[in-house]
């Protein structure tokens, strides 16, 4: 029985030496490992009530959209800094060299909205974190955090949990 595991291209020394780059466009590219992503990323949110799924740039706009679009919840992309046509707040975050920022429509979530955040991979966690503080800075109320991929090793589980999130992963790879 093929899992969403199988779908998922590793590309190793990409974008630097000794890193194994995990490709979910081979995933997305698949009819059915798409709609088998998409149904588990919704499992364990089945009856529950969400008002937007929020999408962190880029791959999690692939995933937010079709699980908006299945929860009948609304969209809202969180971008790199610079691309939002509309009044926005930002929000700093490190990467491995250097510091990188995202924003968010400052009209985008109302408090007390249910929100489900969604992006393809969880890493160090900095920009799911940084997306975390920008919905709550809107009075949005984070209900889960859901990826396909999950790199335990580079702490963005930890860092998610202790920030009292629930962290919802398909696809988990162990060491670095
Ligand atoms: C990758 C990935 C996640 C993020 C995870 O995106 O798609 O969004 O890194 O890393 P972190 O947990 O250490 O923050 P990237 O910043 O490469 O941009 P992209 O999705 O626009 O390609
Ligand atoms: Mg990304």
């Amino acid at each position: 029985m093929t899992e969403v595991k199988d779908y998922i291209r590793t590309i190793p020394d990409f974008p630097h030496e000794g890193i194994l780059f995990r490709d979910v466009t081979t995933l997305f590219a698949s009819p059915r490992g798409f709609r088998m992503a998409i149904d588990q990323l919704l499992h364990p949110y089945s009856g529950m009530r969400f008002d937007k799924v929020v999408g962190l740039e880029a791959r999690g706009f692939i995933l937010g959209g079709a699980v908006a679009h299945q929860l009948s919840a609304g969209f809202v992309p969180i971008r790199k800094k610079g691309k939002l046509p509309a009044a926005t707040i930002g929000q700093a975050y490190q990467l491995e060299y250097g510091e990188a920022e995202v924003e968010i429509h400052d009209d985008a979530i109302e408090p007390g909205e249910k929100i489900l955040l969604v992006d393809d991979l969880l890493a160090t966690g900095g920009t799911a974190e940084a997306g975390v503080k920008l919905i709550e800075k809107l009075g949005g109320e984070v209900i889960g955090c859901a990826f396909i991929v999950d790199l335990p090793d580079l702490g963005g589980r930890a860092k998610l949990e202790s920030l009292d999130m629930d962290v919802h992963a398909l696809c988990v790879y162990e060491g670095l």
